[in-house]
């Protein structure tokens, strides 16, 4: 795997890959690295000729107070997960890299990027896209691989692409999970045990609510509610939202429509952590 520390190293990778013609799926991750993550290298293995992997803790997407500072950093070993997995280049930009001096440009998505996680981490999908796009401008992939587990940064970041006609195919991948139900979370290494038991219930909350879908229930706000019961009785009371979207708008359901998807937020201990579920689709 290449390793490349700057961006004179990454240009020459990229305009190797252009003159040869070769299709390059491009996986952005801020490192701590899981399956999940994992799980998006071999998509990308599978339908392109080059992966190219970055590593970079984008400080513009944390708030103040959040985890930027103790955000898990161990690049030895992401760097061997990478290689096992059969990456062919990594980027690791540093944050000046990335942020030049006296910069005044960023990238901010409507409506979309407003609500659900919006609300509540106010600038935090600003800074997502504006890194994206400077990432996508750096890398120039054919193909960007995202986690559906962060559903709507999916959702903010393919408005993005559609609406300053990036010429890149954006491709959501499904969630990956702990046998018991859980997402895979570089912030689940926050939780004690303890707290990682109560943690599956936002999967079995999701599950509830699908199930209650499926026999034919169709009221956003009963559906709501029976997730925060289930949040509840494992003793999570602090929920962030439970809410029932359209899934391509992202736009809040009174009743059921076509597609649509239940999306959470939940503090667990020293963690926020998110899942959603798709209630229509298998
Ligand atoms: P990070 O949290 O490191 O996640 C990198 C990618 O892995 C994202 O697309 C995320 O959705 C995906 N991912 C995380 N957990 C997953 C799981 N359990 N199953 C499947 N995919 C999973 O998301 C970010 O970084 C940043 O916001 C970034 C896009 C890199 C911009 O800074």
């Amino acid at each position: 795997m290449e390793i490349l520390n700057r961006g004179d190293a990454l240009q020459a990778w990229t305009a190797q890959m252009r003159a040869e013609g070769l299709r390059v799926g491009f996986v952005p991750t801020m490192g701590a690295l899981h399956e999940g993550h994992l799980t998006l290298i071999r998509k990308a293995r599978q339908a392109c000729d080059r992966v190219l992997a970055s590593i970079f803790v984008n400080p513009t997407q944390f708030g103040p107070g959040e985890d930027y500072d103790r955000y898990p950093r161990d690049e030895a070993r992401d760097r061997a997960l990478l290689e096992g997995e059969g990456c062919d280049a990594l980027f690791l930009p540093t944050v000046e890299e990335i942020y030049p001096t006296g910069r005044q440009t960023v990238v901010r998505v409507g409506a979309m990027s407003r609500v659900l996680c919006g609300a509540s981490r106010p600038g935090h999908f600003e800074g997502v896209t504006t890194v994206v796009a400077i990432l996508l401008n750096r890398t120039q992939p054919q193909r960007l691989y995202l986690g559906l587990k962060d559903y709507q940064q999916v959702c903010v970041i393919s408005r993005m692409v559609q609406d300053l006609g990036m010429p890149v195919e954006v491709v959501g991948v499904e969630t990956v999970r702990e046998a018991d139900g859980l997402a895979l979370s570089s912030r689940n290494r926050y939780l004690t045990s303890e707290q990682r038991q109560q943690a599956t219930a936002l999967n079995r909350a999701l599950e509830a609510v699908r199930a209650r879908y499926r026999q034919g229930e169709r009221g956003g706000e009963t559906l709501s509610s029976l997730a925060r019961a289930v949040l509840m009785e494992s003793g999570l009371d602090r929920i962030d939202y439970v809410a029932l979207c359209q899934s391509d708008t992202l736009l809040p359901l009174p009743q059921a429509g076509e597609d649509p998807i239940m999306l959470l937020a939940v503090h667990v201990g020293g963690a926020r952590l998110i899942d959603n579920r798709f209630l229509a689709r298998d």
